[in-house]
């Protein structure tokens, strides 16, 4: 196996500007502990496609939730001249029977513990069990799930700031949680595992509830990074006549919005509005993330505003919810040339942009 280094390995999408590598220390960690692996091996966690690509001579299946890692994915074996590599979402049913189980520890641990609850089945006595991530993302929390949904499990001692978890399977009578459901406003929102704000409504998304613009009948909307999709059933509930599009990069987000969604709406897996039409909508309602993976970002923040300015209509806007330190009234501005603070408290501003006509 090349080392990782070796192989040109790209995040999606590819930004030159990118100063960020495509793996760290717990992939390397991983292949060099893991040797030749047996059998039908699956990778569940990789972010960038890192494992899933070094691994391509055996064939793995990667299992991931993020629509922008099975891009990278993609492209890096493109890249290599491998073959298309086997893909599936956080919701679709794992291969029966699995002899090698990679898990790069995801940040969210409900999608952790239910994918590993999704994998038990097909686990057995003689699978190897092989976790890895940077110290920080291994708590107590994260080992407990791997021993009571699949055996006994260890780590070893950190290397450059990462860790591995060895399991020893045992059969495993678990069973999942999720979806989970709560209510807000007389709507009931299903979620699925790994889901923004699965548990209870994010603070944020509360304040924007209250700040939507009036939308007027056939007015096409986008529910931009949509989580499970409150924010369109929102504005579906007040003008059912609205044309709402769906679209979140989380193959469980977009799940979670079509369950919540009653009546007709369009819903995408995708890097946000990246393929949509110029001028093609009327308005964008957008809360968007601050991380990647681990990291504090507010890049896919600017890509989603981007792709909204490029997409909307001239007169179109595009209203977004955001954490007030994060300044997004002056970046709104300098992309639009205008920008407005519709509503504030200590903690948010919602803040529109209008694309000039
Ligand atoms: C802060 S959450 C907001 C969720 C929901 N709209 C709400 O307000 O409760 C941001 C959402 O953006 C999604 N997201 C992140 N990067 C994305 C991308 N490149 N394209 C589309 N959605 C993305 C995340 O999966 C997440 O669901």
């Amino acid at each position: 196996m090349s080392p990782l280094s070796d192989l040109g390995l790209r995040r999606y999408p590819d930004d030159p500007r990118d100063r960020f590598r495509a793996w760290d220390a717990a992939d390397e960690y991983l292949l060099d502990e893991l040797g030749e692996p047996q059998g039908t091996v699956v990778v569940f966690g990789d972010r960038w496609g890192a494992l899933t690509t070094a691994l391509a001579a055996f064939d793995p299946v990667q299992i991931t939730d993020s629509y922008l890692t099975q891009q990278a994915t993609r492209a890096n074996a493109a890249r290599l001249g491998l073959g298309e590599p086997r893909l599936l979402s956080v919701l679709d049913a794992p291969p029966p029977r699995v002899d090698t189980l990679l898990v790069r520890i995801p940040k969210s641990l409900a999608l952790l513990e239910d994918q590993l609850v999704r994998l038990a089945p097909s686990v057995h006595s003689g699978t190897r069990i092989v976790g890895t991530g940077m110290v920080k993302e291994i708590h107590t929390s994260t080992l407990a799930l791997f021993e009571k949904i699949l055996g006994p499990t260890r780590t070893s001692l950190a290397v450059r700031k990462a860790r591995l978890i060895f399991t020893e399977p045992r059969p495993s009578q678990a069973t999942s949680r999720f979806p989970v459901s709560y209510s807000h406003e007389g709507m009931e929102l299903v979620n699925h595992a790994g889901v923004f704000c699965a548990d209870r409504l994010d603070i944020g998304t509360r304040f924007f509830l209250k700040h939507l613009p009036e939308t007027r009948k056939g007015q096409r909307v986008v529910d931009l990074g949509c989580g499970n999709g409150i924010v369109g059933a929102f504005v579906l509930r007040d003008n059912p006549d609205a044309e709402v599009l769906f679209v979140d990069e989380s193959h469980a987000a977009v799940a979670s919005a079509r369950a919540n969604v009653r009546g007709p709406a369009e819903f995408l897996v995708g890097d946000g509005l990246a393929e949509a039409e110029p001028g093609s909508a009327d308005l964008v309602l957008c809360n968007p993330p601050f991380h990647e993976h681990q990291a504090v970002t507010d890049a896919t923040a600017w890509r989603m505003f981007t792709q909204a300015r490029r997409a909307l209509r001239p007169g179109g806007e595009l209203r977004i919810v955001g954490n007030r330190h994060l300044g997004y009234h002056a970046k709104l501005k300098r992309l639009f040339g205008n920008s407005a603070v519709v509503a504030g408290d200590p903690k948010f501003v919602v803040v529109s942009a209008v694309k000039s006509r």
